[in-house]
């Protein structure tokens, strides 16, 4: 379905032209003024200029004209030029029918499917899942809905890192604590056993350990690094603790992605890169991207236009180990083979803004990828604690992914369990998906790149502009709905016939918005509008709901409508969050 205010502009410039102006004159606005009407055009006042005539005189000119169309009513011309309306009722009503009868509630999905790559993982084997990688999660599960919806082909990406030092640090651990094990006896020939020698408690403890250890202790270091380097050259031994690592701790970011209704088509790793690496440099040194610079292999990616340093990218260090930057070129190698992407979206922390700037030129420079290829850095702001700083335990350590969802979870089951009495899994069920709501709503429903404040206390509360609001809200329609199949039983016909009221009209308005709220959701990679707007929605839900009989409504058209009317309101809001990652409960 065309949007609202096209359709509304549609009208206005039609009758710019019947009045003898150019049409572009005619575009319209919701108005800034809610209090006087409800869109507005500002079109004479440019339009003046041009025909050298008051503003006033072609505004009431073009009311006259427009005053006759039925998508309009209350139609005045202010000074000194200004075309105030509102939208006419019927026909208001009948674009939320034709939204509750659309399959697609109005949205038309993109005319030519684009195939998306998003990267929005990015945790690291065998280290605890923090807070930092809850935003890259939350975010791009949104993304990647939004875009599904919009009936592009996409491909969530998990791009877990498992090719780092962590994985040198870990081994080195190991073989001190164990020097044992057959994956550190270097004659040994036979099969490794297929039990991993720790657990993932055991890792979540040996990981910080060695991390720490290294920091005091250059020698350590040292070793972790040439056990990085004797993993990544094949080492058998190490090969396999590596596998263990990985599976152990795979099965663990899984089970906590599941948890947060977090899920990637795609779980490859950042491993899965480096057999494209070899030819790639080769590639760029033969082509003469790629020269050594003080023993490295580095491309320039500097621009005449630069206004910031731009250090050049570098692909390989003078002993041959490859970067971060090599593994992220390398996987764009990949990406490119296996699903010839039109876009690659990633969001990662917005801190990595420049260096996603050097591969990303780098990748171009280099053509690694056809020019139409987007790649998009959709870099996130940082989650503050109340003190606006980054966000920590209360004993001042990195929060855990886990605990902090707990946390949450506590905080909701309280709030359920502090206003009536229910069975305890009945408790925990809906404390968890409200639990869900907070957090992700607290997250999404602000501007991705600004950093906000993480407020469990605001982020829980069933007031104001809040995942459980919203979720109540929802609530509340199904059992409005509920209670009237009990009552009255009628079945309706598939109508909304009228706005009966202020607030029933407001409702119906705010609704039209749904389909431009996600086309610019979808093209601005933001699901903080679909947050505004389902807020909006849910306060014109609540204000209509106090205001007007639906249950008890005796005049069966009027109720009918109605009905009709808070069940598109409760589809609009499922599918609204469903986009952002989270679902309702049966009820609150
Ligand atoms: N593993 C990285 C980190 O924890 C994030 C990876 C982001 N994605 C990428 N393609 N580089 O910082």
């Amino acid at each position: 379905m065309e949007k609202i205010i096209d359709l509304i502009s549609g009208e206005m410039k039609e009758s710019f032209k019947k009045s003898g102006y150019d049409e572009k004159y005619g575009m319209v606005s919701v108005s800034n003024r809610p209090d006087l009407c409800e869109f507005q055009c500002n079109g004479a006042l440019a339009a003046a200029k041009a025909y050298k005539k008051a503003p006033i005189m072609i505004a009431n000119e073009i009311i006259e004209v427009i005053k006759e169309s039925k998508v309009v009513k209350n139609v005045v011309a202010v000074n000194p030029g200004f075309i105030n309306f509102d939208i006419n009722d019927d026909y208001l009503a009948s674009y939320v029918t034709k939204m509750l009868n659309d399959e697609n509630l109005g949205v038309e999905k993109v005319k030519e499917p684009k195939t998306v790559v998003i990267d929005y993982g990015g945790a690291n084997v065998a280290k605890p899942l923090h807070v930092g990688h809850l935003r890259s999660a939350i975010i791009g599960e949104s993304i990647r809905r939004v875009n599904n919806y919009m009936g592009n082909k996409v491909i969530g990406d998990a791009h877990l890192g498992d090719w780092g030092l962590q994985m040198g640090l870990i081994i080195t651990e190991l073989k001190k604590r164990q020097p044992d094990l057959v994956y550190f006896d270097d004659s040994y020939e036979g099969e490794y056993p297929e039990e991993a020698p720790f657990t993932m408690a055991d890792l979540e403890e040996i990981y910080p350990c060695a991390n720490a250890y290294s920091k005091e202790h250059p020698e350590y270091k040292e070793e972790a690094q040439n056990a990085t380097y004797l993993l990544q050259s094949g080492k058998r031994g190490y090969m396999a603790l590596w596998h263990h690592i990985i599976n152990v701790s795979v099965n663990d970011l899984k089970r906590i992605y599941g948890s947060l209704m977090v899920d990637f088509d795609l779980w490859k790793k950042e491993s899965d890169a480096q057999p494209y690496i070899p030819d790639m440099v080769k590639y760029m040194k033969d082509e003469g991207y790629a020269y050594i610079s003080e023993g490295a292999l580095v491309v320039d990616v500097k621009e005449e236009t630069d206004t910031k340093e731009m250090p050049p990218c570098m692909i390989l260090k003078s002993d041959g180990a490859t970067l971060y930057n090599t593994t992220d070129l390398a996987t764009i190698v990949e990406r490119v083979k296996l699903f010839n992407p039109d876009d690659i979206k990633y969001v990662v922390d917005k801190r990595q803004s420049l260096y996603f700037e050097q591969v990303f030129r780098c990748a171009r420079k280099t053509k690694l990828v056809e020019d139409k290829v987007d790649l998009e850095f959709l870099g996130f702001g940082t989650m503050n604690g109340k003190d606006g700083k980054p966000f920590k335990t209360r004993d001042g350590g990195v929060m855990r992914l886990e605990y902090l969802i707990k946390e949450i979870n506590e905080a909701v089951y309280n709030k359920v369990m502090a206003n009536r009495d229910m069975d305890e899994e009945t408790a925990r069920d809906i404390s968890k998906k409200v639990g869900l709501a907070a957090l992700k709503y607290g997250d999404l429903s602000n501007q991705a790149s600004k950093d906000y404040i993480f407020d469990i206390d605001r982020f829980t509360s069933f007031e104001g502009n809040t995942g459980p609001y919203i979720l109540y809200t929802i609530v509340r329609i199904n059992s409005i709905i509920s209670k009237d199949a009990a009552k009255n039983g009628t079945k309706y016909d598939d109508k909304i016939t009228g706005s009966y009221s202020k607030s029933e009209s407001e409702l119906m308005l705010s609704l039209t918005h749904f389909n431009e709220t996600i086309y610019n959701a979808y093209e601005e990679n933001a699901p903080h509008r679909i947050c505004q707007f389902i807020y909006e929605v849910s306060d014109s839900f609540n204000r209509f709901y106090h205001e007007n009989r639906i249950v008890d409504e005796a005049d069966v058209e009027k109720r009918a409508s109605r009905i009709n009317l808070i069940k598109l309101t409760s589809k609009v809001l499922s599918v609204c969050i469903d986009l952002l990652g989270f679902e309702a409960p049966e009820r609150m």
